[in-house]
């Protein structure tokens, strides 16, 4: 009788990226997707691959996405596969991961992994991102959570993840801590479903300045008219798109934290 435990089979789709990627002079030069999947689990064996595409991400298209999300759930969908892992290029990783999160149907782990550094670069994060995005993947804990972003020793849900710095390591964010102000995209005057309600004004009562626009696109979202901004201590954004308000907002709070002062410069800038 073998005692030898088993271990879940995975399956790695490869799309391109930097972490496939090979410098071209210097430290910084670099042509994304040169390295096949084989040469990139060079580092990680024991895993069955499949090249899906070979591209930076700034091209990954919507028949890739397609092809990725078939590719991935008949993986899943096999009886002998357990997991998926995706090699994917970091600048639209996020929106693969959630376009997968919204179309693949399984409880079994999909990984989407990147690296900020190419596999000939000096300190190349690549291998280790791969090592780790296998070992989340072949984790129990790892079922039903949806698609995962992992990158630089961190574990990110598809839904709130973000590519956040150029060239970092640690660019990948999710929900942040100690956050200071907030735009919400609401319908029509800037309303808000009643649960986003109580949950904005228990943000404001925290002191984080929450700014209500609308998602429209036209129009000015009115102080008191459907939401008693007075009593939550909210900002409207007046005729500011989200956009435009979250940079107000942003500079506006380099200045000051006290809500009528920031209610102020919406209707003045
Ligand atoms: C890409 O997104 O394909 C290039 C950049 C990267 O992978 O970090």
């Amino acid at each position: 009788m073998s005692l030898a435990p088993t271990l879940p089979r995975l399956r790695v789709l490869a799309t391109g990226g930097t972490i496939a990627g090979a410098q071209t002079k210097g430290t910084r030069g670099y042509q994304a997707a040169a390295f096949s999947v084989e040469a990139l689990i060079a580092a990680v064996p024991q895993l069955e691959v499949e090249q899906v595409a070979a591209l930076g991400s700034q091209d990954m298209d919507e028949s890739t996405w397609r092809k990725l999300a078939a590719r991935t759930q008949a993986a899943l969908d096999s009886s002998d596969i357990a997991a998926v892992v995706i090699t994917h290029g970091t600048d639209t990783m996020e929106e693969t991961a959630f376009f997968l999160n919204l179309v693949v149907r399984s409880a079994q782990p999909v990984v989407l992994v990147g690296a900020m550094r190419p596999a000939t670069a000096i300190s190349a994060d690549g291998p280790m991102n791969l090592y780790n995005a296998v070992a989340v993947a072949a984790h129990a804990e790892a079922r039903g959570r949806g698609v995962l972003v992992v990158a630089n020793d961190e574990i990110h849900f598809a839904r709130e993840v973000a590519k956040t710095n150029t060239t970092q390591v640690g660019t990948f964010r999710a929900t942040a801590r100690g956050l200071a102000g907030l735009v919400l995209a609401g319908v029509g005057d800037g309303n808000l479903g009643a649960v986003a309600l109580a949950a904005a004004a228990e943000a404001a009562k925290n002191g984080v300045a929450v700014v209500r626009s609308s998602r429209t696109g036209g129009g000015v979202v009115e102080r008191n008219l459907e939401i008693d901004d007075d009593r939550h201590g909210f900002i409207v954004a007046d005729e500011l798109n989200p956009q435009k308000a979250r940079v107000l907002l942003m500079l506006g709070l380099t200045r000051t934290c006290d809500v009528g002062t920031l209610q102020e410069m919406f209707f003045t800038y």
